[in-house]
C-alpha cells in the first residue's frame, strides 16, 4: 500500500525556480527525483532559423550569450521567449544530472540521475552554432558550471 507522504512526494511540484549559483535563474529540486524521470517539456513558439536571425540580430558585443532558444534541427527552434514555460531556466552544466529528448519536433527535459532536494537541474546544452567554434566565440559562451571536468564552454563539440 502506497502511505499518503509517498503521493504527496510524488505528485506536485517536482522543482521550483529560484536563483542559481551558475548564472540568474535556475530550476532546483523539490523532492527526490529518481532517475529517468520526464520533468518538464521546453515550451516556447517553433519558429525557423530565418525567424531567429531576424528576431535576435547577433551584434557580437560582450555577453550576449543569453538565450532561451532550443535547436529542434537544422530547420526549426523553439522560442521560449514566447509561450514559453520553467524549463527555460534550467541551466548548462559539463556535468549534467538531465538530458534533453526530442520527440518528434517536441523537446522534453528527463533526469538521467536520483536527485535530491535542493539539487539543480542542470543538462548538456550542446549548442551548436553555424560557424566554427573558435576559441574567442567559445570564450563568448563561456560555462561557468565549476566542475572539474567543466569544458569552459556551454557549446557543443561541433558535429
Ligand atoms: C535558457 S537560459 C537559462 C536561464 C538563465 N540562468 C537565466 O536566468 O536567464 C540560458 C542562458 O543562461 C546562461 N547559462 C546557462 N547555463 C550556463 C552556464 N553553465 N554557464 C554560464 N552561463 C550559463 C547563458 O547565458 C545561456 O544562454
Ligand atoms: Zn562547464
Amino acid at each position: 500500500m502506497v502511505s499518503i507522504t509517498t503521493l504527496k512526494k510524488t505528485t506536485g511540484r517536482r522543482f521550483v525556480v529560484r536563483r542559481s549559483g551558475i548564472h540568474g535563474k535556475g530550476g532546483f529540486a523539490v523532492q527526490s527525483i529518481p532517475k529517468g524521470t520526464r520533468l518538464i517539456e521546453y515550451k516556447g513558439e517553433i519558429i525557423t532559423w530565418a525567424t531567429v536571425n531576424r528576431r535576435y540580430p547577433d551584434d557580437e558585443g560582450p555577453g550576449q550569450n543569453h538565450t532561451f532558444l532550443f535547436e529542434i534541427d537544422d530547420k526549426r527552434v523553439i522560442d521560449a521567449n514566447v509561450g514559453g514555460n520553467s524549463a527555460r531556466w534550467l541551466n548548462h552544466s559539463c556535468k549534467p544530472n538531465c538530458e534533453a529528448v526530442g520527440e518528434d519536433d517536441r523537446i522534453f527535459i528527463e533526469s538521467i540521475k536520483p536527485l535530491k532536494p535542493g539539487d539543480e537541474l542542470v543538462y548538456d546544452y550542446n549548442i551548436q552554432l553555424p560557424e566554427r567554434h573558435t576559441p574567442a566565440l567559445k570564450r563568448r559562451y563561456l560555462c561557468r558550471c565549476g566542475n572539474r571536468g567543466c569544458r569552459g564552454t556551454i557549446l557543443g563539440k561541433k558535429r
